[in-house]
């Protein structure tokens, strides 16, 4: 099949990349002539592991090529993708759809036989049915059909989730798109590796925003059961697992941290919530999550100050990660931003290390001074707070750590480390959801209750 992709974002650089891996012929098409310059000399535009490598194979085998051409691009694809961004809309939270539209348009304008457009970017309901309008009004004799084709695909993680997804969802009715689809990919089901699901179009677009908002809902729930954890002693990680081990509850997306972030679950539960608003179907309980996720990352940065006696004037907090997660270099809506201008409102002087994310931190964050590595970080601090969990610091020589601290604290955001190898180390340790050292073992109020009335 020859596959073109518009877009060499996240979504569109992998895609495209893993594709030609499958034996497909793949263009990918940028506007940005910077981005496709370096591209051709194999240098990638975003931190994704496995990625460089994957392109160059394909790129020197002949089946993945680059261009800002969309006409040489689209000329006799049999489907043309488009994964171009869907920002948030400044304002409104409604996913800006500029760019998928101007994408649709350049398309209809230069295609040259009849082919499947396939929406593979995040859009709302019903943005398949727009670029089907677009396609009928610029090429009316063209004989394009619209899918959508949702990505599920995990920064950090997106070659291993594209390769083996657990499902690939196709939304479209007709069955020439489908056929097309289902050759583009055959590879996948041949090792049985995922099972492809056929829907309507506007099914498909709503599958993908569904999934996302469930999961922020799932992480958010885990991270309110960890604060009522630590009022009434119980250990969170425990709860988790004694919950997961319910096959109907699943054990993933229960590890309780500082709020999700990321380029993705942010912005889609906001156009999600503003679907639903339109159609007046309050959706209720994404409203509670979006909320309860904003201020967490904030009250993350309250956590610490009171960790530290309850003022942090004039200390110095050291941070370790700034990425929303591990394995990227994406500070978007990374909780480390509100934890920092937290504790600088605080009067703290803060000092951060990450091994990938400090050249996307450093315009987002002010008076922040970055560290080499993370024992340079802790020297002379008053606290560290681990914020991401990045593998390096999995292993973390936690007794250097405490020997280079001013106040031997480490405050864990993570639950990296179990509480007793903190303490070993001489460190006094807070995590997320855990009973700590002197946490309350009185009798809770319920249980008086109870014990008064028996
Ligand atoms: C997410 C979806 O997983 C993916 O399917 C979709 O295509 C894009 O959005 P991504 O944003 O790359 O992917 O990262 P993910 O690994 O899902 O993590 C999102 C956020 O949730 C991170 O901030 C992470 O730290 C947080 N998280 C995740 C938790 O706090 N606890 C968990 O148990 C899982």
């Amino acid at each position: 099949m020859r596959i073109t992709m518009i877009g060499t974002g996240y979504v569109g650089l992998v895609s495209g990349a893993c594709f030609s891996d499958f034996g497909h012929e793949v263009v990918c098409v940028d506007k940005d002539a910077r981005k496709i310059e370096l591209l051709h000399q194999n240098v990638m535009p975003i931190y994704e592991p496995g990625l460089a490598d994957l392109v160059s194979s394909n790129v020197r085998a002949g089946r993945l090529s680059f261009t800002t051409d969309v006409a040489a691009g689209v000329k006799d694809a049999d489907a043309v993708f488009i994964a171009v961004g869907t920002p948030s809309r400044r304002g409104d939270g409604h996913a800006d759809l500029s760019y998928v539209f101007a994408a649709a348009r350049e398309i209809a304008e230069n295609i040259t036989k009849p082919c499947v457009i396939v929406t593979k970017s995040t859009v709302p309901v019903g943005t398949g049915d727009e670029v089907e309008r677009i396609m009928a009004e610029v090429a009316p004799n063209a004989g394009v059909m619209v899918a959508s084709n949702p990505e599920f695909l995990r920064e950090g993680a997106a070659i291993e989730d594209f390769k083996r997804p657990d499902r690939v969802v196709v939304g479209t009715d007709d069955p020439e798109a489908r056929q097309v689809m289902g050759e583009i990919y055959r590879p996948l089901s041949l090792n049985k590796a995922a099972p492809l699901l056929f829907t309507g179009r506007r099914t498909a677009e709503l599958i993908k925003y569904a999934a996302n908002a469930f999961l922020a809902v799932k992480i958010t729930f885990i991270n309110e059961i960890a604060d009522l954890c630590e009022q009434v002693g119980a250990d969170v990680q425990e709860v988790s697992r004694g919950i997961g081990l319910d096959n109907r509850i699943g054990p993933k997306f229960l590890h309780a941290g500082p709020g999700y972030g990321g380029s993705c679950f942010p912005k889609d539960t906001l156009a999600l919530l503003k679907t639903a608003d339109d159609n007046d179907t309050p959706l209720r309980i994404v409203e509670a999550t979006v909320q309860v996720n904003d201020s967490r990352k904030r009250a993350m940065g309250r956590k610490v100050i009171k960790a530290c006696g309850g003022d942090v004037r004039g200390k110095t907090v050291a941070i370790l990660g700034l990425t929303f997660k591990p394995n990227t270099d994406d500070m978007r809506d990374a909780p480390s931003i509100a934890i920092i201008q937290a504790l600088q409102d605080g009067g703290a002087k803060v000092r951060a290390y990450d091994p990938e994310g400090v050249e996307q931190a450093k315009p987002m964050l002010q008076n922040v001074e970055f560290s080499a590595n993370p024992y340079e970080a802790a020297a002379d601090a008053d606290a560290v707070v681990l914020v991401t969990e990045w593998d390096e610091f999995r292993a973390l020589d936690l007794k250097r750590i405490k020997e280079g601290l001013k106040q031997p604290l480490l405050i864990d955001l993570r639950n990296v480390y179990p509480a007793e190898e903190v303490e070993r180390a001489g460190l006094r340790g807070i995590g997320i959801g855990r009973i700590e050292p002197g946490a309350r073992t009185d009798v809770l109020p319920e249980a008086k209750h109870g014990l008064e009335n028996a």
